[in-house]
């Protein structure tokens, strides 16, 4: 009888939550808050709590923000989400804000993009960049540099522009982002003339480009190259490469140190520890993901009388990360790892 309540309350709470509709707070705690801040003040990513803009964004501009992300910049694309969790998500965001959501008109702003152009170079390029592709780095605050002014977005960003329309752009030009550096351009003197020429400027950006597409080269997760050497001499080849190249080699352990009881690891597995300490804290500061494969190392493994060398690909997994900056770094270090494990295997 004791036993019975329980059950049925058990199985009753299985089945609701079956059929329960998702929760957008946490949703949004499980997939947003680690950049956008608990309650959308921001951190690694812009505030969301912002009255002015989220009373300006329609859904279809959260929806497509969410979705396509900001490629080549931090803010992930979120293709698995179902619609029904990404609608949670937005409810959840537009309890930030009491402020009535403006309709955007669907038409066209007009403009003369010429005109626009240069009043953009004057008024934005210093915190958009010349060509919109935003300010470095990114959010509010960013490794060290936790005082640090909002990061100005990329506006020439695919999945920006695919999720904006002229009027939101408008919009925000017209009433600026409070508590943001994002001031409005019609109290800095501008004219909504001025503003609409602006807006079909910054349209210029726009290109029908998938966003999703990323430089469609075929990459294998690690590169490995085979040496003529003993493991021995592979070992000192690639410590004399690897200081050639102005790292500085840290140590060399058994791949299997701390994995196995010590002094029974397999001694023809070697890991090599390197790093160059300034391109380290360089590529920290753009983005602390990248201590994922940092410092740099390199294995060479004797199977069956065959000693191989192998590194990861950081370009491989640059992929995952969705930040152009990061992306140049991983491009320069799979080029290093590739003549490192050329060098050693000559
Ligand atoms: C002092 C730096 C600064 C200047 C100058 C500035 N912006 Fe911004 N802008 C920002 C920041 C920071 C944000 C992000 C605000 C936020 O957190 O919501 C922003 C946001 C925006 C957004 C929204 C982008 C998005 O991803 O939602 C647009 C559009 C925009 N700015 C256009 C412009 C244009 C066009 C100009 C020139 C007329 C301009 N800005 C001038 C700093 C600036
Ligand atoms: C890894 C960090 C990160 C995560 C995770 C992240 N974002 Fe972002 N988000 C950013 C950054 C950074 C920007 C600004 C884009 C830029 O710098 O060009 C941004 C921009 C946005 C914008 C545009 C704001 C504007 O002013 O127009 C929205 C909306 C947004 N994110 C919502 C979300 C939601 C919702 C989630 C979770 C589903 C999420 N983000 C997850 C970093 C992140």
């Amino acid at each position: 009888m004791y036993l019975r309540l329980p059950i049925i309350a058990l199985l009753y709470t299985i089945a609701s939550a079956a059929t329960a509709a998702p929760d957008g707070a946490s949703l949004y705690s499980e997939h947003c808050a680690v950049c956008h801040g608990a309650s959308g003040t921001g951190g690694v990513g812009i505030p969301l709590a912002v009255d002015s803009l989220l009373s300006i964004v329609s859904d279809d501009y959260l929806k497509k923000t969410i979705r396509l992300g900001r490629p080549g910049r931090i803010m992930p694309a979120f293709p698995k989400l179902s619609d029904a969790q990404i609608n949670a998500i937005i409810s959840h965001l537009r309890g930030w804000s009491d402020r009535k959501l403006e309709i955007m008109p669907e038409k066209p702003v007009r403009g003369d993009a010429r005109h626009g152009k240069v009043l953009y170079a004057e008024h934005c390029a210093s915190c958009h960049g010349k060509d919109g592709e935003g300010g470095k780095g990114t959010g509010v605050t960013f490794s060290r540099h936790r005082d640090m002014d909002i990061i100005p977005p990329a506006l020439n960003n695919p999945g920006f522009q695919a999720a904006t329309c002229d009027h939101m752009i408008q919009q925000t030009l017209i009433v600026g982002r409070e508590g943001t550096p994002m001031t409005s351009f019609l109290e800095e003197g501008l004219t909504e003339q001025d503003i609409n020429d602006i807006v079909r400027y910054v349209r210029t950006f726009y290109s029908e480009d998938d966003p999703d597409a990323r430089t469609g080269e075929d990459l294998p997760p690690t590169l490995i190259v085979e040496s003529p050497y003993s493991l021995e001499e592979t070992v000192e080849n690639a410590k004399q490469a690897i200081s050639g190249k102005n790292f500085r080699f840290i140590r060399t352990q058994p791949l299997e140190e701390g994995l196995v009881p010590e002094g029974e690891e397999n001694s023809r597995q070697v890991m090599i520890y390197f790093c160059n300490f300034n391109f380290l804290f360089e590529a920290l500061a753009k983005d602390p993901r990248i201590g994922m494969f940092l410092p740099c190392r390199i294995t060479v493994v004797e199977r069956d009388g065959v000693v191989q060398v192998m590194s990861v690909n950081p370009m491989y997994l640059s992929k995952l990360f969705n930040n152009e900056e990061l992306h140049e770094d991983c491009r320069t270090m799979t080029g290093i790892y590739r003549e490192l494990l050329d060098e050693i295997s000559l």
